[in-house]
């Protein structure tokens, strides 16, 4: 296949160098975009959205057309595996998502399999929409929820702050939750798998909830399952497809993300980015990590943060700049716009030997952060 015209974050995962710090931001298509809020209404349902494989490519390239992103990432969700277990998935306005057969049960357990792929053929048809319609200008980012964080809200039935009816079932039969994670670990593996067969250039790893673990149970109950994912994937697609494993929460593991053999390592806002780089060496790409709350601030405030970012991650090869989780609704496009644009001239201005009297300060136009 050949690479896209802008192959800018796929150097960056091979951690070779880049004119300038490729940047994509996790949820770029969403609610804070007035135009997705139309397509969405047009459609009539989130769901509806998804599974309309044109509408689904419209929303996706709808961030790129606003913004100069360096990939596009495929607008589905996370849940589309579980619902198609036949699990019953929908949202509740206000609420997120549901699941109308949640695994309340041993038996529920037992019946579990690994889904009939004709059954997530709308998300490869999406993808292959997409890779149409990008006309190879950028990558193309596939994902899949981990197995953990699916069973999260396989067994939870919906979103929770602390998903207590998993670390409980964790403690009390651990036996059922391996099941439903080996069942989720084949079904994730096959759905990237397919998702590469169908045009996607990378695929990402979401663990949203592998940080309310310990750090043993981690290993066991998340971990283990994303390695499975990885190396099945690597097997059935038989190209070396760049993976990114994002756990939120867990900055304390990255070494032991990055030992699973994954490209990049997404980090959340709460971790220190310099300090990662030191933590993980040269041996994987990094992602992240502006909190996404910064963006609901001004311009001005939005570039001090990103050049803050930018000078603790330093400018050795396979730094990826992202958000350390998704945008939120409430985001001003023109923040997203000012990100953007900074992360691309003040990455490419540190690449060139630094201008006689120009500090990061001034690149990021506040020429008051006096250290
Ligand atoms: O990043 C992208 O632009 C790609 C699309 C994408 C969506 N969800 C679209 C979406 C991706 C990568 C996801 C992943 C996802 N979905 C995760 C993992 C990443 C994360 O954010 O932690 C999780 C946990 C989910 C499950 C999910 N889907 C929740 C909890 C919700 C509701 C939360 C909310 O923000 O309201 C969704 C719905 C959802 N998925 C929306 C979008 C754009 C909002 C739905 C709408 O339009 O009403």
């Amino acid at each position: 296949m050949n690479p896209p015209q802008n192959d800018t974050l796929l150097r960056a995962l091979r951690r070779e160098p880049t004119e300038y710090t490729p940047i994509w931001l996790m949820r770029q298509a969403g609610r804070y975009l007035p135009e997705y809020n139309a397509t969405r209404a047009r459609a009539g349902s989130f769901m509806a959205l998804c599974t309309d494989p044109d509408l689904a490519a419209e929303v996706t390239l709808q961030p790129l057309a606003r913004f100069a992103l360096d990939a596009a990432i495929l607008f589905s969700d996370i849940l589309t595996v579980p619902d198609a277990m036949g699990l019953g998935l929908h949202f509740v306005e206000g609420e997120g998502p549901r699941f109308s057969r949640p695994l309340v049960d041993e038996q529920a357990v037992a019946s579990l399999a690994v889904p009939d792929p004709e059954r997530l053929r709308y998300v490869y048809d999406a993808v292959a929409a997409i890779k149409r319609e990008l006309a190879g200008k950028v990558p193309l980012i596939g994902f899949a929820g981990s197995p953990f964080t699916l069973a999260c809200y396989m067994i939870e039935g919906g979103g929770s702050t602390d998903f207590a009816r998993v670390r409980r079932m964790l403690y009390a039969r651990p036996d059922l939750l391996h099941r439903i994670l080996s069942v989720n670990a084949e079904a994730v593996a096959a759905y990237l798998a397919q998702q590469v067969a169908h045009g996607a250039d990378v695929l990402m790893v979401f663990d949203t909830w592998g940080g309310l673990l310990t750090s043993d149970s981690y290993g066991h109950f998340s971990l283990a399952y994303i390695r499975t994912v990885l190396d099945r994937v690597r097997r059935a697609s038989g190209v070396a497809t760049p993976t990114i494993v994002f756990t939120k929460g867990g900055g304390q593991w990255l070494e032991r993300i990055a030992d699973t053999g994954c490209s990049a390592v997404g980090v959340d806002w709460m971790t220190d980015i310099g300090a990662a780089r030191t933590r993980v060496g040269t041996r994987v790409a990094l992602q992240g990590n502006l909190d996404p709350l910064a963006l609901l601030a001004t311009p001005d405030v939005v570039r001090t943060q990103a050049s803050a970012i930018l000078d603790a991650a330093g400018t050795s090869p396979g730094f990826i700049f992202n958000l350390g989780h998704g945008i939120v609704p409430s985001t001003p496009p023109d923040n997203v716009a000012a990100l953007v644009e900074f992360v691309h001239q003040d990455s490419r201005s540190r690449r060139r030997p630094a201008a006689v009297g120009q500090s990061a300060a001034s690149r990021a136009g506040t020429g008051s952060s006096g250290h």
